[in-house]
C-alpha cells in the first residue's frame, strides 16, 4: 500500500510518500519539503494568505521530486493523506483541495489527518521506533500536551498549556530579544553561548502538582528583564538566552517525569518542533537514563512540519483498522481540532 501524504496546515509544505505491506511497520519512501520561513521573516511571523499562495505554488512540483525520486509513478498510489487540521484554514485547504483533485483523479480514496497526530507517530519513522503504550510530550509552536498513548488512535491527554504553547514562548522570548522569526531556533543558538543560570525566571505551574503548562508569565518576565537590561541588552543577550531556555526546558523536563510516573510507564515520546531543541533533548536524556526510562523522538529533520509524518499516520491509522480511507472527496479541513476527539472505537 503506497501513501501519498500531503502537509499544509502552516508554514511548511511537505509531500512525501510511505509504504506499508501486512503488519510491518510502515517505511518512508521519499519526502520534499519547502519551508516558507524566508518569505515570513520579513513581517516577524506567519502571514496566513501569503502561506496559501505560496503552498499553492509548491505543491505539485514537490510532489514530482517526490515521485521522479523515488521512481514511483502517480498511478501506484493506493491512497491520497493529507493535513485536515489544525492550522490555518486557508493553508489547509490548499493541501485538502489538491489531495482531493489528484486523489478523484487517480479513482482512489482520501484520508485527512490531524496534524498532532502526524507528530505523535513521527518517531516510528526513525530507527528506533517506540512501543506502545507511551507517555507524549507533544511540544509544537501551538501546543504544549502531555498525553498518555496506548495505540493508534487512543489518546488520553494528561495536560496541556493554559495559555502559550513551548514554541510560541521561544518565538515570543525570541522576538522580544530581536531576534530574526522563527525564534525557537534561534534562541537556542544563542543560548549556547550563554549562562542558563545568569537570570532567575519563572518556572511558571512547576510546584502546582498537575500537568498543566503556562508559559505566559515568563514572557511577560523576559520582558521586564529585557527592559530592565536597557542598552546593557546587547551584551547579556546570550545569558537571557540561556536563561530563558532553562526555565523552558526545566518546566517540560519536570512535568514530563511527573506524567511518566503518574501514568506508571517508562517511555516517553516527545514530538513537534520543540523536541530539536538540543539542551531539551541532553537534559531529558540524562534524567530519563538515570531512572530506566526510554526517550524517543523523530530524526531531527523531521521534529519540525513535513509530509512524512502525514503519510505514516494515514498508513498507521490504516493499519490498525482505526479508520478507513474515503471516496467522499470533501476537503472539509477542521483549522481546530482537538486530538484527544479523535478516539478510535473503544476495543
Ligand atoms: O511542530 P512545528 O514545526 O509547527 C507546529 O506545528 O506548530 O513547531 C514549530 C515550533 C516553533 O515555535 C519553533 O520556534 C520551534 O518549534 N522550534 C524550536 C527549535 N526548532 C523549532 N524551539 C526551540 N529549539 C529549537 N531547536
Ligand atoms: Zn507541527
Amino acid at each position: 500500500m503506497l501513501i501519498l501524504g500531503i502537509e499544509s496546515s502552516c508554514d511548511e509544505t511537505g509531500v512525501a510518500l510511505v509504504e506499508a505491506a501486512g503488519d510491518a511497520m510502515p517505511r518512508l519512501v521519499s519526502h520534499a519539503l519547502h519551508s516558507q520561513t524566508a518569505m515570513h521573516a520579513a513581517y516577524g511571523g506567519v502571514v496566513p494568505e501569503l502561506a496559501s499562495r505560496d503552498h499553492i505554488r509548491r505543491v505539485l512540483p514537490l510532489t514530482q521530486a517526490v515521485l521522479s525520486e523515488s521512481g514511483r509513478e502517480l498511478a501506484e498510489v493506493d491512497t491520497v493523506a493529507f493535513t485536515r487540521g489544525p492550522g490555518l484554514a486557508g493553508a489547509l485547504l490548499v493541501g485538502a483541495g489538491v489531495a482531493c483533485a489528484l486523489a478523484a483523479a487517480l479513482g482512489k480514496p482520501v484520508l485527512g489527518v490531524h496534524h498532532l497526530e502526524g507528530h505523535l507517530l513521527s518517531p516510528f519513522l526513525s530507527e528506533d521506533p517506540p512501543e506502545f503504550p507511551f507517555v507524549a510530550l507533544l511540544v509544537s509552536g501551538g501546543h504544549t500536551q502531555l498525553m498518555r498513548v496506548s495505540g493508534v488512535g487512543r489518546y488520553e491527554l494528561l495536560g496541556e498549556t493554559i495559555d502559550d504553547a513551548a514554541g510560541e514562548a521561544f518565538d515570543k522570548c525570541a522576538k522580544l530579544m530581536g531576534l530574526p522569526y522563527p525564534g525557537g531556533p534561534w534562541l537556542a543558538k544563542l543560548a549556547a553561548e550563554g549562562d542558563p543560570a545568569a537570570f532567575r525566571l519563572p518556572r511558571p505551574l512547576l510546584h502546582n502538582g498537575d500537568l498543566d503548562f503556562s508559559f505566559a508569565g515568563l514572557k511577560t518576565a523576559v520582558l521586564t528583564q529585557a527592559r530592565k537590561l536597557g542598552d546593557a541588552l546587547e551584551s547579556r543577550k546570550a545569558d537571557l538566552a540561556a536563561s530563558t531556555q532553562a526555565a523552558i526546558v526545566e518546566v517540560l523536563l519536570k512535568k514530563s517525569l511527573r506524567a511518566l510516573d503518574g501514568a506508571g510507564l517508562d517511555r516517553l515520546v516527545v514530538a513537534g518542533g520543540v523536541g530539536a531543541n538540543l539542551e531539551l533533548r541532553r537534559q531529558l536524556n540524562a534524567e530519563c537514563a538515570s531512572r530506566g526510562i526510554r526517550v524517543h523522538y523523530p530524526e531531527l529533520h523531521l521534529c519540525t512540519d513535513n509530509g512524512a509524518m502525514i503519510a505514516m499516520a494515514a498508513a498507521m491509522r490504516l493499519q490498525a483498522n482505526v479508520e478507513s480511507a474515503s471516496e467522499r472527496y470533501a476537503f472539509d479541513v477542521r483549522p481546530r481540532w482537538p486530538l484527544d476527539a479523535l478516539q478510535a472505537p473503544a476495543l
